[in-house]
């Protein structure tokens, strides 16, 4: 497995793949299971398999955890091998960004404007400029993202189809702990008891899919299910929305698929989860 630190090194080794498929799993590193699920699919789906780790200072807000972020290159690097990977892109800040950087890219819309678009401003910016870079310096036929942050998802593929990006976005559902809670680096935040009160995210997600499963479309039955479930808990609600998978519009009843999403704080520790409510 390659290890590149340089966008020069990276640039050399892929025009050596020309003629073979390329897949492509963006992260941020600390990776667990929910990561090691999209770069097995790619692995499946690819003749090359490329995964990048890098905690990009651009989609963290000035008072976020980018410095705090877990990081844990060699145990990434040994989790990859064993993956097959075949390359790992693993610059610094000044190698991604260096001085002079001027560019963003911004999607518009409900999309990148609404829950977690308001609530962590500039955040889509952040991500949608790297990952069009890191697209543009792998150029991967297939690049694969987790369900688990739904509307970066939604942003990705909106802006690969506004800019034309030749990318196949191949999202995969939400990888979870035994009692449901979404794998994520961030879980490490939370102590022994704030990682027994945080299984109530998905608890409640999970109490309000029955209920849509039993015939219930009424959106504010879902968001009020959610709520109640968690005001009895240490978990502090920051949104509950059922939204247009299409539009990403706040939905009245679910008629088309939807998706409940919700973020929540433990403590300091913000986490974010989301169930697709599909009529068929
Ligand atoms: P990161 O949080 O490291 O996640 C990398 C990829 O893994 C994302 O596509 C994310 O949705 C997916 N993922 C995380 N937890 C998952 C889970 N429990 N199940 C399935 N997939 C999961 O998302 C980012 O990094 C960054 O924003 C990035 C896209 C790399 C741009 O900086």
């Amino acid at each position: 497995m390659h290890l590149f630190r340089t966008i020069a090194e990276l640039r050399i080794w892929r025009s050596q793949q020309a003629s073979r498929s390329v897949g492509f799993v963006p992260t941020m590193g600390y990776l667990h299971e929910g990561h090691l699920a999209l770069v097995r699919r790619a692995r499946a789906e690819n003749e090359t398999v490329v995964v990048s780790i890098f905690v990009n200072p651009l989609q963290f807000g000035p008072q976020e955890d980018y410095d705090r972020y877990p990081r844990d290159l060699d145990r990434d690097l040994y989790l990859l091998e064993r993956e097959g990977v075949d390359a790992v892109f693993a610059p610094s800040v000044s190698e991604m960004y260096p001085s002079g950087f001027s560019t963003a890219v911004v999607v518009t819309g409900p999309i990148a404007e609404r829950l977690e678009g308001e609530a962590r401003p500039g955040h889509f910016r952040g991500v949608a400029t790297v990952v069009t870079r890191l697209f543009g310096l792998v150029q991967p036929q297939r690049a694969y993202f987790g369900w688990k942050d739904a509307q970066q998802v939604l942003v990705v593929q909106r802006l690969v189809q506004d800019l034309a990006l030749p990318v196949d976005i191949v999202p995969l559902p939400t990888v979870r702990e035994a009692d449901g809670l979404a794998m994520s680096s961030r879980n490490v935040y939370l102590s022994p008891e704030e990682r027994v009160a945080a299984s109530a995210i998905p608890r409640a997600l999970f109490a309000a899919l029955e209920r849509f499963r039993s015939g219930e479309r009424a959106a504010a039955a879902f968001r009020e299910l959610v709520q109640r479930t968690l005001t009895t808990t240490p978990v502090r609600l920051e949104y509950v929305s059922v939204s247009d998978l299409e539009t990403f519009q706040e939905v009245e009843y679910v008629e088309r698929p939807a998706l409940l999403l919700v973020a929540a704080w433990i403590g300091t520790t913000r986490l974010i989860d989301n169930v697709l409510l599909d009529p068929g």
